[in-house]
Order: structure tokens, then C-alpha cells, then sequence
């Protein structure tokens, strides 16, 4: 049997070793290191933000994204369904009530009229999440949050390098977020940044993550915080992989169009967008989903394609869902049809940067056997 290709294999192949070597030839591996602070101002610059705060990874940056931003108890946060828990844990552990909206069926992501559904008085903030490579349609959004004066967190965990309507994902929100995982386009091993244009904001986001340290009395706290730190080695590998973004983002789009051509006659599979009005997709990761015809779901579809050395991964499975929300009596009795669907006839491909198109060819091949 040939080699299984993994779901996702980081590239790391261009200043990475040398930046770590200087990290370890000058001594500097902690959080205070000159490679922080190189990343936090690239990133920021690339997203068109003027602040950077690095964290140690993308779920924090949620985390801190709320507390800065005040939100608590009796606040109403408006999220999607269809994301990772991380987006809603960061709510409930603030003491904040998340709000969930069900997502569209073709783009994966919620849009403008389903959040307007659900505000009420108590409303504070929307979280955009931005899904799988295709952005948000967020200038409705935005609209919406202007009209009722709501707070935006912006989640570009999985946007690295994308556009909506030709601005940066990561510059919409009074926060924005992004992961740094392997899987992301760019990577430090674990790792994430918040960004915003506020220096106020910025400022808390930093005592945020290192424990609410004080400038003058350094070990005397007004407030808590959590050491939320990224090490200058992993910055290091960070500001590496920023230097190659704009390839990465080519070679995404390169593989997804090589995926959509190969697979794209498959009856029973439906494919991710291409593009939309307002954005291409950047196929941050090759999701499909089983048609209700298929009769078999996704977890069948996985097991079959792992037999046959392909790597896969499940669609997230929705807040409504969530067994630990469920026994904190979040959400009872919702329903949220698209997320249920996608959860259950959704899963991704092989989508890392090394993946080669000869390999492409033999996912799709190992695709077509298991749908016939
Ligand atoms: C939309 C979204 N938000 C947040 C995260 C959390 O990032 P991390 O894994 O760095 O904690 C992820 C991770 O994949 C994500 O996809």
C-alpha cells in the first residue's frame, strides 16, 4: 500500500531554521525576544492594522478579544453554529450568553440577515467567523453592527492572506483574531495574534496576556489576566512563514482549482465556492459534502477513504450539539439545520501546503472509488 497522505504536513522550508539558530545563537527564547515583535508588526502591516498583540495560540486570542472589549454577564454575543468551540467557550467563560445563527448551506458561513434575526436589547458584540477559506460577506455586518452599536470580533483564524471585497480579512473588526496551528498558512507551532486599530484596546489586550502585570508596581495586580505569551523561537518561525504568505496563498488557490477540476464531476459531492461577489476562495482547507443521496455520511465516507491511505478530517460539529453547552442549559431545544447537515455529510481532504498535485490526483482517484 503507498504512503497515507496526512491531512495537513506545514511547510517550513525557508528561513525557519535559520531565524530559530539566531534565537539560540543570541540567547533569546522567550516572549521578550526581538522575533515577537517583528511578527506582531508584520502581521499587523500585512492585515492593514496599526496593533499587533501575539498569543500563544488562536483560541486565547479569543479570549482576550472579549475581556478587553468588557464583555460579561448579561451581555448577548451573536456567533455562529458552524465553528470551533473555542469561539463560543471564550463567551461563556467570560460569563457573557452566546447567541448562536445557522449558517448558508453553499458559502458555509452565517451572513447579515440571520445575526439581525437575533438581536435584542441585551445584544453587545457579533463574532464573525470566517469558514474554511471563504469570507464572510461582512459589509452588511458591519452595517448591522453600526446601526445597533454593537462591538465586532472578527475570528480570521483560517483567512491568512485573504481578501473581501479587496480589503484584508482581520482589518473589520474592533478586534480581530487569527490562529497560528500548523495548519494555518502561517504558522510558529502553536501560536495566534489579536489585531485591532485601537491603541486603548491594544493596551489591554497586552496586560491581558501577561497577567495584568503593572508597569510600576510590577507584582501588585488591579486586574486578572493570563500569561498568554508566544516564545521568541516560536515568532521566529512566524515571521519566517510571513515572508512567503503571499506564495502560500497561490499555491491554496492553485490547489483548490486542481481539486475542484478533478473532483468536480463526482455525482453526490458537493464542492466548496470558488468564489463569491465579494471573494475567491483560498481553500484554506478542501471541504465537501455527501448530497442527502449519498447513502452513506461522512464518517463512512472517512473510514473508506483511510483505507485507502487518505487523510481526512470531520466538519466542525455545531454549539447547538455540544454536550458541555448542553449541560450548562445552553441552547436546548435549538436547531440549526444547514450547521446539523454539514456537521454530519461535511469533511475535508488532504489540504496542506506540501501537498503536490500528483497527490492531488490520487486523492480524487481514491474519491471516486469510494462514492461508486
Ligand atoms: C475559526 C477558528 N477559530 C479559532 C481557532 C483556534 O485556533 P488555535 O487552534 O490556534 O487555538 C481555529 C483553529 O483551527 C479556527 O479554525
Amino acid at each position: 500500500m503507498q504512503a497515507t497522505i496526512p491531512v495537513n504536513e506545514p511547510l517550513v522550508d525557508g528561513n525557519e531554521e535559520r531565524y530559530l539558530a539566531e534565537c539560540i545563537r543570541t540567547g533569546w527564547i522567550s516572549s521578550e525576544g526581538p522575533f515577537v515583535k517583528r511578527l506582531e508588526e508584520g502581521f499587523a502591516a500585512k492585515t492593514g492594522r496599526s496593533q499587533g498583540i501575539a498569543v500563544c495560540n488562536g483560541s486565547v486570542a479569543l479570549d482576550v478579544a472579549i475581556a478587553a472589549l468588557g464583555l460579561g454577564p448579561g451581555d448577548e454575543v451573536i456567533l455562529p453554529s458552524f465553528t470551533i468551540i473555542s469561539c463560543a467557550a471564550a463567551v461563556v467563560r467570560a460569563g457573557a450568553t452566546p447567541v448562536l445563527v445557522d449558517c448558508e448551506p453553499d458559502t458555509w458561513n452565517t451572513n447579515a440577515e440571520r445575526i439581525a434575526a437575533r438581536i435584542t436589547s441585551r445584544t453587545k458584540a457579533i463574532m464573525v467567523v470566517h469558514i474554511y477559506g471563504l469570507p464572510v460577506d461582512i459589509d452588511p455586518i458591519l452595517a448591522l453592527a453600526h446601526r445597533y452599536r454593537l462591538k465586532t470580533i472578527e475570528d480570521a483564524a483560517e483567512m491568512h492572506g485573504q481578501t473581501c471585497r479587496g480589503r484584508p480579512c482581520g482589518s473589520f473588526g474592533d478586534i480581530s483574531t487569527f490562529s497560528f496551528y500548523p495548519n494555518k498558512l502561517v504558522t510558529t507551532g502553536e501560536g495566534g495574534i489579536v489585531l485591532t486599530d485601537d491603541p486603548t484596546l491594544a493596551e489591554r489586550c497586552r496586560a491581558m496576556r501577561n497577567l495584568c502585570f503593572q508597569p510600576g508596581k510590577r507584582f501588585v495586580h488591579e486586574e486578572l489576566g493570563w500569561n498568554f505569551r508566544l516564545s521568541n523561537l516560536q515568532a521566529a518561525v512566524g515571521v519566517a512563514q510571513l515572508e512567503r504568505l503571499d506564495e502560500f496563498v497561490v499555491r491554496k488557490r492553485h490547489m483548490g482549482e486542481v481539486y475542484l477540476e478533478r473532483i468536480g464531476n463526482i455525482r453526490g459531492l458537493q464542492l466548496p465556492l470558488a468564489r463569491t461577489p465579494y471573494a475567491e476562495n483560498i481553500f484554506w482547507v478542501f471541504g465537501v459534502v455527501l448530497e442527502d443521496r449519498v447513502p452513506f455520511d461522512a464518517v463512512e465516507a472517512m473510514r473508506r477513504l483511510a483505507a485507502l491511505g487518505i487523510g481526512t478530517r470531520p466538519f466542525f460539529w455545531p454549539m447547538h450539539e455540544q454536550p458541555v453547552f448542553r449541560k450548562l442549559g445552553l441552547f436546548v431545544n435549538e436547531i440549526h439545520p444547514n450547521s446539523e447537515r454539514l456537521a454530519r455529510r461535511g469533511f475535508y481532504l488532504p489540504s496542506g501546503l506540501t501537498l503536490t498535485d500528483v497527490q492531488i490526483q490520487r486523492v480524487a482517484a481514491s474519491v471516486r472509488e469510494i462514492m461508486y
